[in-house]
């Protein structure tokens, strides 16, 4: 597998999550390999070669986060990676894991499309008289084999994990080409699984405010690239945020786990991070590749270890230290 420790507070939650790794018995063998602002310096290019060629060779990767120099510098390095590898699945689970967040038995799946929509990157200025940037025009994508693709996933996802429902959210009444597109795919797809599971479709707009009003409706939600963005921070947002939110990029060749945050500078070499979101990241990771007893036992030693509050982060009100709160996992870990 490759790994890719990544800038900030990616290399503290990384390692954490590797020891974890290690002590639940997982069988993993890393490529370490650099990305980000880290490989900038060492190699001149925030995504160099041999980081790509190994992600080809293991198809599989566990990735820090990286900054992304805001407006100027080089273009994210994650959309690159979604790019490159197609990865057009974002899988984010959302489940309570904090006692104090503010639902409890929160169980959620949210499956972003990651290659289409508003993200594409087509957009221009258009200029008026002497003003060059009067206006500005960005291109929304939608591709009835891009909304085939994941809306099928977000199906077969959902009957892999014995998941009763699947909520899908648009702006069709709006966009009426674009998201309507979208609708219509879903509707079709969903009827292949009529009886098998519940479906629903819902426009985003409502669906940010019932996720907020009655989350429990919810069991797994689909929706396009900018409006999965937004509706996966709000859900990190019912569990407790960011330190606690894991992600997949998901390809038909490769797959990229990481946490949600970033490289949160603000708490970088302070040894504060938590490491859950990462180590939550490495058990998806684990699931994909067949390895998820393991998975499942770090799981469940993760969720004793902050059921007994004793020793946590602070951004959960504890005082720990990244690697202390691994090393309580551990202990749990052991038989
Ligand atoms: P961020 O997620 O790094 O930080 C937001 C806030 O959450 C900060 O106050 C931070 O201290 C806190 N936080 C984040 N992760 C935490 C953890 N594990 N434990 C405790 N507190 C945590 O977002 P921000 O500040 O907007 O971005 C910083 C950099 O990260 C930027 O360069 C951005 O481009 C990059 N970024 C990279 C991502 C990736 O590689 N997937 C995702 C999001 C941002
Ligand atoms: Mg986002």
């Amino acid at each position: 597998m490759t790994l890719k420790p990544g800038d900030g507070i990616g290399p503290a939650v990384t390692s954490a999550a590797l020891r974890v790794l290690e002590a639940a018995g997982a069988a993993i063998e890393w490529d370490r390999q650099v990305a980000g602002l880290t490989a900038l310096e060492s190699d001149r290019t925030p995504l160099p070669e041999p980081t790509l060629e190994s992600i080809r060779r293991t198809r599989v990767a566990l990735k820090g986060p990286l900054t992304t120099p805001v407006g100027t510098g080089f273009r994210s390095v994650n959309v690159a990676l979604r790019k490159e590898f197609d990865l057009y699945a974002n899988v984010r689970p959302v489940r309570t894991l904090i006692p104090t967040a503010r639902y409890q038995d929160i169980d959620l799946v949210l499956i972003r499309e990651n290659t289409e929509g508003l993200y594409v990157g087509i957009e221009h200025y258009i200029g008026m008289g002497d003003d060059p940037k009067a206006a500005a025009e960005s291109v929304m994508i939608v591709t009835r084999y891009g909304a085939e693709r994941i809306v099928r996933y977000a199906f077969e996802y959902a009957i892999r994990n014995q998941r009763r429902k699947v909520t899908l959210a648009h702006k069709a009444n709006i966009l009426k080409f674009t998201q309507g597109l979208f609708l219509d795919v879903g509707r079709e797809i969903a009827a292949e699984y009529r009886g098998r599971l519940e479906f629903a479709d819902k426009i985003i707009d409502n669906t940010a405010m019932q996720l907020v009003l009655d989350p429990y409706q919810f069991d797994v939600i689909v929706t396009e690239n900018m409006f999965g963005d937004i509706l996966s921070d709000e859900m990190a947002g019912l569990i407790g945020g960011l330190g606690v939110a894991p992600g997949g990029n998901i390809g038909r060749d490769a797959a990229i786990f990481e946490p949600v945050h970033g490289s949160a500078p603000d708490i970088a070499d302070q040894n504060v991070a938590n490491p859950i979101a990462t180590i939550l990241a490495a058990c998806m990771l684990l699931d994909h590749i067949g390895q998820g007893d393991a998975g499942a036992r770090i799981r469940r030693a993760l969720e004793d270890t902050v059921r007994a509050g004793e020793t946590l982060t602070r951004d959960l009100g504890g005082t720990a230290t990244t690697y202390a709160f691994a090393e309580a996992v551990i202990q749990r870990l052991k038989p």
